[in-house]
């Protein structure tokens, strides 16, 4: 069975050439494994998995998160598709799946069942290389900064004159506190940020921002980003813990449909 992996960009992005049945006896479970954590993202270009064998393939990386629908979920702005459709134009913005969990999901994979005439790209940044990339004095300097990420933070660009049901219905989430740092049981260390950070614990919080959002330039720099330009059949995983993404803005009316699957995460943001 074939099994031919190629790097897309010096930091971040591998194509996978192979067929579904390969992925779905896990035969190269661990080699996936490894390089969704060395490399981010991962493509396997027009592999046409039906959604049964998305989820088993997603099994032989790890746990399935049980999403109902027998473990897809339907990623689309169509309201007559998804109750979560409204939810979805905050994906726009650079983000982290999961960031108000203790232990955010280990990876996603989407696969692409009908696509946008205008964007619905996907780009995916590489924050271990981002954190990796940053100058020494920077590194101590980050080392114990502690950020607060709420709802709120991700759905202001998208909703800048929210209604008290929106606000109320956002507050529901709790605040969560992560390190910036993020020191993985692997010994390497990534950047945890995403439109979800908001305050820098004990600094201005207008200070706070201005840093947040220059770290946020800094970890989407083109060279830590892939940008995926999708075909029917595609599929991508990308590594949640490693990578913020973030998907062109494309019309409610385009019928744009990706089927989604997540993994389990395994470790806690430390
Ligand atoms: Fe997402």
């Amino acid at each position: 069975m074939p099994f031919v992996a190629t790097n897309l960009k010096p930091r971040i992005g591998t194509e996978i050439r192979t067929d579904p049945e390969t992925l779905l006896i896990g035969r190269y479970a661990k080699e996936v494994r490894e390089l969704l954590e060395l490399r981010g993202a991962i493509f396997f270009p027009r592999i046409n998995l039906t959604d049964e064998q998305q989820v088993v393939f997603a099994a032989t990386l790890g746990g399935v998160i049980d999403l109902g629908e027998k473990n897809i979920f339907k990623v689309t702005l169509d309201p007559k598709q998804s109750n979560q459709a409204y939810n979805l134009l905050g994906t726009f913005i650079w983000h982290v799946d999961g960031f108000g969990d203790d232990v955010p999901p280990l990876a996603s994979m989407i696969s692409a069942r009908r696509l946008s005439q205008i964007g619905g790209q996907t780009e995916f940044a590489n924050t271990y290389a981002a954190y990796e990339y940053l100058p020494e004095e920077k590194k101590r300097a980050y080392e114990t900064l502690r950020i607060v990420h709420r709802m709120e933070a991700t759905q202001r660009d998208v909703y800048p004159n929210p209604t008290p049901e929106q606000k109320a219905a956002w507050s529901l989430s709790p605040d969560k506190i992560h390190p910036l740092v993020w020191t993985h049981r692997s010994g390497r260390k990534s950047l945890f940020l995403g439109s979800g950070a908001d305050e820098v614990v004990g600094m201005d919080l207008e200070e706070g921002r201005a840093l947040i959002r220059k770290l946020m330039d800094w970890s989407t720099r083109p060279a830590f980003v892939y940008r995926h330009e999708w075909t029917i059949g595609d599929l991508v995983i990308w590594d949640n813990t490693g990578v913020m993404h973030r998907v062109e803005p494309y019309p409610v009316a385009s019928g744009r449909m990706m089927h989604r699957t997540t993994l389990v995460g395994e470790e806690a943001v430390t």
